[in-house]
């Protein structure tokens, strides 16, 4: 069983890189953002204010506690179809909307919350090990902003996936088909930099900088380092 734990900051190409490196080992891909997205739009939809000047931070982490063990949340970790559920309704497009995009990082923030997610986090990566998982205990890749301090910091591999930043910006650009602007992006790494540590590698995280590497390249560093943890 080989954990591959990528951390990084947004516009670095983290969650392409992450699926295909998981689809060419065959291994389990576990999106961690898309788990924070699901908690911030099940709170909208729960009617918590998010905008207000105090949120409520008992009552968010009742809901999102809620959300994991009423068994309402769903998760597929087949990197062919990564795809987020709440009571079966798939919300893996609504979860990128602007809306959740600019609410996110307040229910992120917030401590008990991570405390959940880093649990259920951990659940599904141990669950790959057994034969009857999605990879078949070959291997997960997990990618987010605290994979490889906190939830998996015992990861065979552990990576830190970096750009210049005016790289990141235009690559941002880019990816604001979802109403997502550069400066909210921007924003959200400021607020998001507050809990978790994701601009400098931790001792034993591998930093590659894909600044000046296309897909394919960045791809090939990826695999060269868990072909040589295997
Ligand atoms: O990766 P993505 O941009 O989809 O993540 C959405 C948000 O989820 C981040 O901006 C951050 O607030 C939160 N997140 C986190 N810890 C992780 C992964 C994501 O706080 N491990």
């Amino acid at each position: 069983m080989i954990r591959v734990a990528i951390d990084g900051p947004a516009g670095v190409g983290k969650s392409s890189t992450s699926k295909a490196l998981a689809k060419y080992f065959g291994f389990a891909y576990l999106d961690t953002g898309a788990m924070y997205r699901a908690c911030a739009w099940w709170c909208l939809k729960q009617g918590i204010d998010l905008d207000a000047e105090q949120i409520d931070e008992r009552v968010v982490t009742e809901t999102v506690g809620e959300f994991f063990t009423g068994d309402h949340f769903d998760i597929s970790v087949d990197p062919d179809k990564p795809a987020v559920s709440a009571d079966g309704e798939d919300i893996s497009e609504a979860i990128r909307s602007s809306e959740v995009s600019t609410h996110v990082s307040k229910v992120s923030n917030i401590i008990p919350v991570r405390n959940v997610l880093i649990a259920a986090q951990r659940a599904y990566i141990a669950r790959e090990e057994s034969a009857d998982s999605f990879s078949g205990g070959l291997g997960v890749v997990a990618e987010g902003r605290d994979i490889t301090t906190v939830v998996a910091p015992d990861a065979e591999v552990r990576v830190l996936l970096t750009a210049r930043e005016e790289v990141r910006q235009a690559r941002r650009s880019g990816q604001s088909t979802a109403g997502v602007g550069a400066e909210d992006v921007a924003a959200r790494d400021r607020m998001d930099s507050k809990v978790t540590s994701f601009m400098t590698a931790a001792d034993g995280v591998t930093t590659v900088d894909n600044s000046d590497m296309d897909f394919e390249h960045t791809l090939d560093v990826l695999i060269d380092m868990v072909e040589n943890a295997i």
